[in-house]
């Protein structure tokens, strides 16, 4: 189900999205049973791993990006966690909505983002999913030089809002496509790079 939305809204057939409770942070196996589940969608997807892919996927001290060229990016909070799997580096946040800090969303947004998202909580999923895309292990205040644009207005039926996001530090960096979804008490955000 969100699986289709994000294909849907990102324009994009070949993405792959898995969702559950049990890669939830309340769970203290579920951060490896998401590799698992991982290491299950891209043995289907690329056929069998080799033995350092494998080793890569399972390994939980790095945070998992791409595996064999395809972009990967996870996310857990409380109760739900999953992962989003794409041709390009893309990026996925999973947040509980009452658990956005309001101010620390203010610390790292622009006026005009405050303005044109959807509300807060839409705007620290969206950017943390193009954090993640944008990927730098290195420079947290990457966060604020990720500007989110063209929000569009959220739509009452699928509650889903798309955005634009780019990296203000860097002009040469691409730009690419976001949504945000409403499930029950969480948001679900992804973004992938345009082709
Ligand atoms: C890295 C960050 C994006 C993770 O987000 P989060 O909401 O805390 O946690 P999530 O569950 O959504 O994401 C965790 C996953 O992201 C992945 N990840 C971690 N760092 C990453 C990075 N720099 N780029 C891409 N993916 C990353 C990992 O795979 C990790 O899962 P794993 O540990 O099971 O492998 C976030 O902590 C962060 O640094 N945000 C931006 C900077 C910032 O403002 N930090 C707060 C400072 S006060």
């Amino acid at each position: 189900m969100i699986e289709s939305r994000l294909r849907h809204l990102l324009k994009e057939n070949d993405l792959h999205a898995e969702l559950s409770a049990d890669f939830g942070a309340q769970n203290p196996a579920g951060r490896g049973h998401l590799r698992e589940a991982i290491a299950r969608h891209l043995r289907t997807l690329l056929g069998p791993l080799t033995t350092e892919e494998e080793a890569q996927i399972r390994d939980l001290s790095r945070p998992l990006t791409r595996v064999r060229g395809r972009g990967i990016s996870i996310s857990h909070t409380r109760g739900l966690g999953g992962f989003l799997s794409a041709p390009r580096a893309c990026g996925f946040d999973v947040e509980m909505v009452s658990r956005v800090n309001e101010k620390a969303v203010a610390r790292v947004s622009k006026p005009a983002e405050l303005r044109s998202a959807p509300s807060p909580a839409h705007l620290w999923t969206a950017k943390e999913a193009a954090y993640k895309a944008f990927g730098s292990f290195d420079d947290v205040s990457l966060l604020s030089r990720i500007e989110t644009v063209n929000w569009s207005p959220l739509d009452k039926d699928s509650r889903s809002g798309i955005f634009q996001a780019k990296n203000l530090s860097d002009s040469s960096s691409p730009s690419g496509l976001g949504c945000v979804i409403e499930s029950e008490i969480y948001l679900i955000a992804a973004f992938l790079f345009l082709p």
